[in-house]
């Protein structure tokens, strides 16, 4: 694939957490309306590299971004963007659930009523309401939409979260195993969810289930220790991977189980 069909390009991106290099030299293409799964072991930089893309790392202190991101083209890391429209345009779920000190409803509402998505209450408390069902959480919560986001359980949080990412309908979703902390019936709502948003968006989701990378992404990008070792469509990437250490991770196989040469 070509840069130029791509949504987002990265060309030798470094990413430092003070004198420590977290990741070496990334590239790496992902095309529009594809989903693309980030699968590695725990450490390897998988959610260094999601937070790059919409500059999220700007806001840990130490951290610092080498490289090129394009988004449509243009560098996200150009001095004269605007990071709340960046954000905006580049949606994230983290790994850990974060909601706001907010009702579950105004955790929804935030997003689309800052970015001026509704002429009027109703229209707003419609897309409050269209998004937490498509995140599978409406029925479980639609009673009591004024209660905080924090009493929600681990994984309600976490389809809060979502929730409150497609609300206001980014191009791009980034996605930190958005199903870490769910049951299987909530992640098959939100696989089914992922397919559904790929119509329209670019969503890049990081996972440490080879089955849930297979069944939802068409292409997998493979970390291990900072560096991008492979990537390609994901029916090659699972069947035929070019590099040793690809196969190794997704086989279940450690370089010590390995058989000799
Ligand atoms: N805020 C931070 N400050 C310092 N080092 C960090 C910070 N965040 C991550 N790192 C380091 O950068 C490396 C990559 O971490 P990262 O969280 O991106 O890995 P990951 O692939 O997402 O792992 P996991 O699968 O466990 O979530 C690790 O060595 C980690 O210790
Ligand atoms: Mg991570």
């Amino acid at each position: 694939m070509g840069a130029a069909a791509a949504k987002i390009s990265t060309r030798g991106v470094d990413v430092f957490y003070g004198p420590k290099q977290a990741l070496f030299g990334v590239d790496l293409d992902i095309p529009r309306n594809q989903v693309t799964a980030l699968i590695g072991p725990s450490g390897c930089g998988k959610s260094t590299f999601l937070r790059a893309i919409n500059r999220m790392n700007d806001t840990i202190a130490g951290a610092r971004v080498e490289g090129e991101i394009l988004l449509d083209g243009e560098n996200v890391y150009d001095p004269v963007l605007d990071v709340v429209e960046l954000r905006a345009r580049v949606g994230m779920v983290f790994q850990k659930p974060n909601p706001f000190p907010k009702s579950i409803f105004e955790n929804v509402a935030y997003g689309p009523r800052i970015h001026g998505m509704a002429r009027s209450r109703a229209e707003l408390a419609e897309i409050v309401v269209r998004s937490l069902r498509r995140a599978g959480l409406f029925e479980e919560v639609k009673d009591r939409l004024d209660a905080p986001g924090t009493s929600l359980s681990g994984g309600q949080q976490q389809r809060l979260c979502i929730a409150r990412a497609i609300a206001t309908r980014p191009e791009v979703l980034l996605m930190d195993e958005p199903a870490s902390a769910l049951d299987p019936i909530a992640t098959a709502v939100i696989e089914e969810l992922i397919d559904e948003l790929r119509a329209n968006y670019t969503i890049v989701i990081v996972t440490h289930s080879m089955q849930q990378a297979a069944r939802v992404s068409q292409r997998t990008a493979f970390f291990h220790l900072g560096r991008l070792i492979e990537d390609g469509p994901t029916a090659e990437i699972f069947s035929t991977p070019r590099r040793r250490q690809t196969e190794d991770y997704i086989t279940g196989r450690s370089a010590a189980q390995r058989p000799g040469p």
